[in-house]
């Protein structure tokens, strides 16, 4: 009797040293899990950031210094009142190859310039407005495609990689070529209809010499003062996934839009900065 009690005693005792036992390595588990993943959210963020850490830190203290002055401004809110902008929500999605539109989004169009064009409501003056203005400097500025429905952004995807095909490219290597100049549908800005692609009368051609025409030229000076952005610029398909594209603008509101232009950043390391994706 006194043996068996001993017995259940020791049996116990060892039960709950198990439990004690199981309850600290669930804990070194999950502190471990945490950091790992806190780690690896921080690693991307970095390379996001910048390809040097250094750079990265400035970019987020300087970043963090304009947010401190645009909410200390009430020219803040005097410029966003400028053209009815909305500052949240999905104005700044960022849309690219590893981000697609969201399912079903629907934006709500308004007409610009001629021809058709439709972008959404909440830039269309702002991009009227931008367009003038270029227009008064002397430039001459043609919008050739602005909001994009899944079908167009096929039809254009399916004809760039057809045009690769016919001038040789590999069949195993076409679309991620075409990819790379014609988002894949379901990841292009043009389906959010913020995104317009503007070229100069004088230069038609969609290539890097786009650049130096006097309308890119205003269009790359200017565009932050009206909430826009040049959304591919030189050297950051890295970052974007595309190539480089002086000729396609993105609204983003104009604090992100003034940011971006005076941090020199792409809006995938803006939204890394604000905490997003
Ligand atoms: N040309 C840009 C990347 C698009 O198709 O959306
Ligand atoms: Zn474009």
């Amino acid at each position: 009797m006194v043996v068996k009690t001993k017995n259940r005693l020791g049996f116990s005792l060892l039960m709950a040293l198990a439990g004690i036992l199981l309850g600290l390595l669930i804990q070194v588990s999950l502190a471990v899990w945490t950091e790992s993943a806190g780690q690896a959210a921080a690693r991307r963020e970095l390379a996001l950031l910048g390809r040097r850490a250094e750079e990265a830190l400035r970019t987020r203290a300087a970043w963090e210094e304009s947010e401190r002055r645009w909410a200390a401004e009430s020219g803040g809110q005097i410029l966003a009142d400028k053209f009815a902008a909305v500052r949240e929500g999905d104005i700044l999605l960022l849309v690219n190859p590893w981000n697609p539109l969201p399912e079903g989004y629907v934006p709500e169009l308004t007409e610009v310039g001629t021809e058709g064009h439709r972008l959404d409501v909440r830039c269309a003056a702002a991009f009227e407005q931008m367009l003038a203005d270029c227009k008064a400097a002397g430039c001459r500025p043609v919008l050739i495609s602005s909001y994009r429905t899944q079908e167009m952004q096929q039809e254009l995807y399916d004809n760039k990689i057809k045009r690769l095909l016919d001038a040789g490219t590999p069949a195993a290597e076409a679309p991620s070529v075409a990819a790379m100049s014609v988002a894949v549908p379901g990841t292009s800005e043009h389906q959010l209809g913020l995104a317009a692609d503007v070229i100069d009368e004088n230069y038609t051609n969609l290539d890097q010499g786009q650049e130096r025409t006097a309308t890119q030229q205003w269009l790359m000076a200017n565009c932050w003062s009206y909430g826009f952005i040049l959304r591919y610029p030189n050297g950051t398909t890295d970052l974007t996934g595309i190539i480089y594209e002086p000729w396609h603008y993105r609204y983003i509101g104009l604090q992100a839009a003034e940011e971006i232009h005076r941090l020199g950043l792409t809006l995938e390391e803006y939204t890394a900065l604000r905490g997003g994706h």
